[in-house]
């Protein structure tokens, strides 16, 4: 008979995967609603053959040392920028992550974003809250025109597609920049036009982050790209905080180099810097993209898959090592 998998769990996933979780494996959990320390994780994954982790994780060589047996780090997220990838394939340890499944939640959350900082829905909430509202006014809470403007997509892959296919409801003029460009065929399918990212950013009234986070992409939006852009631009971030330099958008924010903010993501999550919390033309939503029931059930289903078939000594459907 085959012995049921040991794995390690970092923290409670939605109910129909700890259902799968306890079906399929022997569950080691220290079940804490909050973040593991390093000392907790190793001492978590000492006697597990597969690891499923967050994105608040970090996992690299230091910590995979404590148990080299451990087969796979099933990673609860698409992004895997809390992993040391290297680290773990040199310890012959599969890394897997939850693509597809989160893509149109992100979407809809980078509209979500877009829109209440267009159209200032968090300031009219708050004047309406404060009791101050005194009536309709024909100059009250202007905001920015969405219908007709041009959307920025800074990465071109799944989720910023999935952005694009909602931009062209709003008939908006959708330009991408991209390490590797699409085919003319597959541009004009998709109603997108490419544009270096210097040429991109003096175009758009919106810019939304869509790459994944890495060494070639940290501060990819710094000064110099917040001084490039529309005065009256916004800038959406549903990917990684730390894309943005985020004292340079701090920066360019005061100096109104750029109209307007709307974060999903920080730089040094759960910290905010300070001079955020204070602008009125900032939205700041605590990482919610794929912050549904539905998605994070998939997410989790997704991870566990992953997690038992590395466990099985199979290739895992999400493998990220090369
Ligand atoms: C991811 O999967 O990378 C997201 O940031 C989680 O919401």
């Amino acid at each position: 008979m085959n012995k049921s998998p040991r794995i390690f769990l970092t923290r409670r996933l939605p109910p129909q995967t700890m259902r799968r979780l306890d079906e399929s494996a022997t569950l080691l959990s220290v079940d804490l609603d909050r973040p593991l320390r390093p000392e907790e994780l190793a001492e978590g994954i000492r006697d597990a053959d597969g690891l499923i982790c967050l994105l608040t994780d970090k996992i690299d060589g230091e910590l995979l040392d404590a148990n080299p047996d451990l087969k796979v780090v099933s990673n609860y997220a698409v992004g895997f920028n809390n992993i040391d990838l290297q680290a773990a394939t040199e310890r012959h340890v599969a890394v897997t992550n939850t693509p597809d499944v989160l893509t149109d939640c992100t979407a809809d959350m980078a509209w979500a974003l877009l829109m209440t900082s267009a159209r200032r829905v968090l300031e009219g909430d708050r004047l309406v809250r404060s009791g101050q509202w005194s009536g309709w006014g024909p100059l009250q809470l202007l905001g920015t025109e969405v219908t007709g403007s041009t959307l920025g997509l800074v990465g071109f892959g799944r989720i910023a597609q999935a952005v694009a296919q909602r931009a062209k409801a709003f008939q908006m003029r959708i330009l991408y920049w991209n390490r590797t460009r699409l085919s003319p065929q597959r541009e004009a399918e998709l109603g997108v036009e490419y544009r270096e990212l210097d040429e991109l950013l003096p175009e758009c009234d919106f810019v939304s982050i869509h790459v994944a986070l890495c060494d070639q992409t940290r501060h990819l939006i710094s000064a110099p790209q917040f001084a490039a852009m529309k005065s009256s631009a916004t800038l959406i971030n549903t990917a990684r905080g730390a894309v943005v330099d985020e004292e340079a958008l701090v920066a360019a924010l005061q100096r109104s180099d750029i109209a307007a903010a709307a974060l999903d993501v920080y730089e040094h999550e759960p910290e905010v810097q300070a001079p955020l919390l204070e602008m009125d033309n900032v939205v700041l939503a605590p990482h919610l993209g794929s912050a549904t029931i539905n998605t994070r059930t998939k997410m989790g289903n997704l991870a566990l898959e992953n997690c038992l078939a590395a466990c099985r000594g199979e290739r895992p459907p999400n493998l990220v090592n090369t």
